[in-house]
């Protein structure tokens, strides 16, 4: 017997749409319209071409004069921590001890980890953020809390329990063993359901013990279309107690290497203090390095080296990201013109249009998900962001002066935030942002 097949859904969307493609440049295209089919881009022309043809009955969303975008992509940051953003601390090791090991801790508890997952995805979204990379804490239930979260609100999500069997406080450790069996019985319960993705996420060397290591990278040879999550060189502190603990690396990626950690599915968070023979090792591997500024200016962790990362005899795969509690911003847009001012500081420039290519499609490579995000194309996935590079008296004024595209993309990295994000489109529907309600 046949199943009831489920009624079509279409929504024309109309704007300036504009996306980044992978060759350098944007493509800005005035006045056009995007026609999505069950939660992909269908077809996409200039306004008067595609509205004579559009059937009847299909909603139409009208956002001229605003940018509409792929949803943006945040691939680092951290599930229970959203009440950890903005505590002080001295540094990195200091931070985790003081102020987030104890939030993590509440997590055993499924009901704190549900009422959190909810407000965690519902304020990315409000963000702009459509995907995100995530870790989750120890307990096992906070993974099946989250995903069952981003399931109900149809999104592409990838996330993992962090596993950590040492150097921390013992309600917030696992086993080697522990660890691998639970990590396994997530990625059996929820790798590849709908939209959904499992992350192994290993926290750290110091967290880790050699045996965690193993079987991490044993997990990831069990499920290769997994990816790999962990932090790596973000803190002086950190850096000097990995090489105590791991006296035969040759370095801190070395100790990753020796466990068969790295490749073109692993995800390094921050990548701050690598010498030259690291960062070679990370182009040859194809691992991503995660840049997270907010989050190592707000540490004081240091200055990420993106000239050297992305020197082009040997490029560094990268990705950039808030860090979500380190980091002191929800907002990609923060992120980046965090990332921007730590380029110019070094002498480098990191342009506006990198920045929202890095976003979108740029996050999506990162993840090897550029087939399907970060693209205005047909066959595409519908998440998409409208900004409004006008959105506060402040942004407005300043475009009253000028308005060149890029200096339209510079306004709303440098002055934008939340309050610039009017809707948020999740596999075709509207789902947040400031125009919601009248959509
Ligand atoms: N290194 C290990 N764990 C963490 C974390 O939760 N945040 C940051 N910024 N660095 C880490
Ligand atoms: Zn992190």
């Amino acid at each position: 017997m046949n199943a009831p097949s489920s009624p079509t859904r279409r929504r024309a969307i109309r704007g300036r749409l504009l996306d980044f493609p992978p060759d350098g440049g944007f493509r800005l295209r005035p006045d056009h319209v995007l026609l999505v089919e069950d939660g992909r881009i269908l077809r996409i022309g200039p306004a008067a071409d595609l509205l004579a043809a559009l059937p009847q009955g299909v909603p139409l969303d009208d956002h001229r004069p605003r940018l509409v975008l792929p949803g943006l992509i945040d691939p680092h940051l951290h599930f229970p921590q959203t009440q950890v953003i903005a505590s002080p601390a001295r540094d990195l090791l200091d931070w985790l001890d003081r102020h987030t090991f104890p939030a993590e801790a509440a997590y055993a508890d499924p009901a704190h980890a549900a009422r959190m997952a909810g407000f965690f995805l519902d304020e990315l979204l409000r963000q702009g953020t459509t995907t995100a990379v995530v870790y989750g804490s120890v307990h096992a239930a906070s993974i099946d809390a989250l995903m069952t979260e981003a399931r109900a609100r149809r999104l592409r999500l990838l996330a993992g329990k962090v596993m950590m069997d040492r150097n921390a406080p013992s309600a917030l450790l696992d086993t080697a063993e522990i660890g691998a069996r639970e990590t396994a019985r997530l990625i059996e319960r929820w790798h590849g359901v709908d939209r959904l993705g499992y992350v192994i996420s290993p926290r750290f060397a110091l967290t880790s013990s050699e045996a965690q290591l193993a079987a991490a990278g044993e997990l990831l040879v069990s499920y290769p279309t997994c990816w790999l999550q962990t932090h790596l060189a973000e803190s002086a502190a950190e850096i000097e107690a990995v090489r105590s603990l791991f006296p035969w690396a040759r370095h801190y990626t070395d100790v990753y290497d020796r466990f068969a950690l790295l490749g073109p599915r692993t995800l390094l968070g921050h990548c701050i203090h690598l010498a030259e023979e690291e960062r070679a090792r990370l182009a040859e591997t194809g691992a991503v390095a995660v840049l997270c500024p907010t989050s190592n200016l707000f540490l004081g962790s240091g200055l990420v080296d993106l000239a050297a990362l992305s020197d082009r005899r040997r490029p560094v795969r990268l990705a950039l990201a808030t860090d979500v509690g380190a980091g002191s911003s929800w907002s990609m847009l923060r992120t980046a013109a965090a990332l921007a001012d730590i380029a110019r500081l070094q002498g480098h420039t990191w342009t506006v249009i990198e920045a929202f290519r890095q976003m979108t499609l740029g996050n999506a490579a990162a993840l090897g998900l550029h087939d399907l995000l970060g693209r205005l194309e047909p066959g595409f996935e519908a998440d998409l962001v409208v900004l409004d590079p006008r959105a506060t008296p402040a942004m407005a004024h300043r475009l009253e002066r000028s308005c060149t595209l890029e200096e339209e993309l510079s306004v709303l990295l440098r002055l934008g935030d939340d309050r610039a994000v009017r809707l948020v489109y999740v596999l075709g529907e509207p789902v947040a942002g400031s125009d919601l309600s009248v959509h």
